[in-house]
């Protein structure tokens, strides 16, 4: 029955032929933000979207306008969204993305004072235009042996917020 369901929702989707930009920064070795990047495509893929991953030094800003939707992803350093994503966002500003869907993930210190990125990764796609799909996705970090890694479950909370967002992009 589940496989019918996937089934059925990877037709409608490949139907719809929705394209999906996955567009991120990272900044320390151990890629925190990449990897809950690649884990939202791999599950959008497997809902059948058509996603291209970037990272955001790879990603053609005038290619953007040719997606159906946007997911634009940092790592909260010193409070906010890094120069570079929102560097890109701004670099989008000539194009118009009305009617276009869009979300916002970021890395970050489960913390009140951690300052948050994706909030103003939101903002600014608001900001183009986009409607936005869903709520940011923030996934969590902690501090061992002076690195920042993945707090455990954060993956799989990327994982299911994909499943949810692949709906609503869908609908
Ligand atoms: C210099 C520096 C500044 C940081 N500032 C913040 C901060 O203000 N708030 C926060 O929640 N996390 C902060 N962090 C933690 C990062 O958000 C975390 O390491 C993130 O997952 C890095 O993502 P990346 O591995 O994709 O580069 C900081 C980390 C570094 C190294």
């Amino acid at each position: 029955m589940a496989t019918l369901k996937r089934l059925r929702d990877t037709i409608e989707t490949e139907e719809k032929g929705l394209k999906i930009l996955v567009v991120y920064d990272t900044v320390s070795a151990i890629k925190n933000t990449e990897k809950i990047a690649v884990a939202l495509s791999e599950v959008l893929k497997e809902k059948g979207l058509d996603v291209d991953c970037l990272y955001v030094k790879n990603a053609d800003p005038s290619s953007v306008k040719s997606y159906d939707g946007v997911l634009a992803g940092a790592p909260t350093m010193a409070f906010r969204a890094t120069r570079d994503i929102m560097g890109f966002l701004d670099s989008l500003a000539k194009d118009t993305f009305a009617g276009k869907l869009a979300a916002a993930f970021d890395t970050q210190v489960q913390s009140r004072i951690s300052g948050n990125a994706a909030k103003g990764i939101e903002k600014k796609l608001q900001k183009l235009g986009f409607k936005i799909a869903a709520p940011p996705l923030v996934a969590y970090v902690e501090r061992k042996m002076k690195e920042y890694y993945l707090k455990e479950g954060e993956l799989e909370k990327a994982k299911r917020y994909a499943e949810d967002l692949a709906k609503a992009l869908r609908s």
